[in-house]
């Protein structure tokens, strides 16, 4: 079993093969079908992860986490969460069977619906997934957006993934989401905390980012990070820190068009690169991945 417990790929193209019936690829989340062994598989994920979140999550997550119709012991029903999420932040969560292509992705975030898997992992594969399952999507994605500044910024980013792919520039903006929404560290009162969904959805990341030496910790500059490669099959190298949850707020309202072009032809950066202009709060040994290689 691999050690990694969310590869959480929206929005990659998920081919024809997988196509429903609905043009907007959502499907019923279809509760009741749901058996006793997938219920006990989230009781399992949801029981574990929920020890990790005081001291570890930020506490924008925590508070989302304890106002949303959430609890161990049943995977919860869509139409439950969103009818709170709606009256909180103007977002639906939505079923899909899996992965959807990029711009049904974006459009659902543009319109402030949280495209969700409906299946579960296997009981065999609890801390490896190829597809973002309920238990990644719901317990990452729902908690951070009940905070209105995230929910503001996911719906942005929906906005401007429209724009990107007529621009041809996706790559740089995807980093963005990668390295906020699924892998966002941010600086709070009482240290680093996580406010990824990748990260705080994941047993083993949720200790590797905040607590190994290997990885780095930069603060999060947008030029930077849109010119940082990232790894889907392993934990990040390099974590980015926001000071405030609060800058995602103007990180929303950028005009990304100048910075597309600022960036474009430049070097990629590896993505445990530590250049000499970064703000690093803790420069990491690399010790994971030189293991791995
Ligand atoms: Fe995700």
């Amino acid at each position: 079993m691999k050690p990694r417990a969310s590869a959480p790929k929206h929005g990659l193209a998920a081919g024809e093969a997988g196509r429903p019936e609905r043009a907007d690829w959502t499907v019923d989340q279809g509760w009741k079908r749901y058996t006793a062994e997938e219920h006990a598989v989230w009781k399992f994920l949801f029981e574990r992860q929920s020890r990790l979140v005081p001291g570890r999550a930020c506490r924008e997550f925590e508070a989302g986490m304890r106002d949303l119709p959430i609890g161990a012991d049943r995977i919860p029903d869509f139409r439950r969460l969103s009818d709170v999420l709606a009256r909180r932040t103007g977002w639906q969560v939505v079923a899909v069977p899996g992965l959807v292509p990029d711009e049904v992705f974006f459009e659902h975030l543009a319109n402030r619906r949280f495209p969700a898997g409906r299946f579960i992992r296997r009981a065999d594969q609890l801390d490896y997934l190829e597809e973002p399952d309920v238990f990644h999507d719901v317990f990452g994605h729902v908690p951070m957006l009940m905070n209105p500044t995230l929910a503001d910024f996911v719906q942005a980013y929906g906005e401007g993934g429209l724009r990107a792919q007529r621009l041809g520039v996706l790559p740089n903006l995807a980093r963005v989401y990668w390295y906020t929404v699924e892998f966002g560290l941010v600086r709070q009162d009482a240290g680093l905390r996580i406010y990824g969904s990748g990260i705080i959805s994941s047993y083993a990341e949720s200790l590797f980012a905040l607590d190994d030496p290997s990885p780095n910790r930069i603060r999060f500059d947008l030029a930077r990070v849109m010119r940082t490669r990232y790894r889907i099959d392993d934990f990040q190298e390099s974590y980015f820190v926001l000071d405030d949850l609060e800058d995602l707020l103007e990180l929303a309202s950028v005009d990304f068009a100048p910075l597309y072009e600022s960036v474009r032809g430049l070097a990629e950066w590896e993505p445990g690169i530590v250049l000499p202009e970064d703000g690093v709060l803790s420069r990491g040994t690399g010790s994971h991945h030189a293991a791995r290689r």
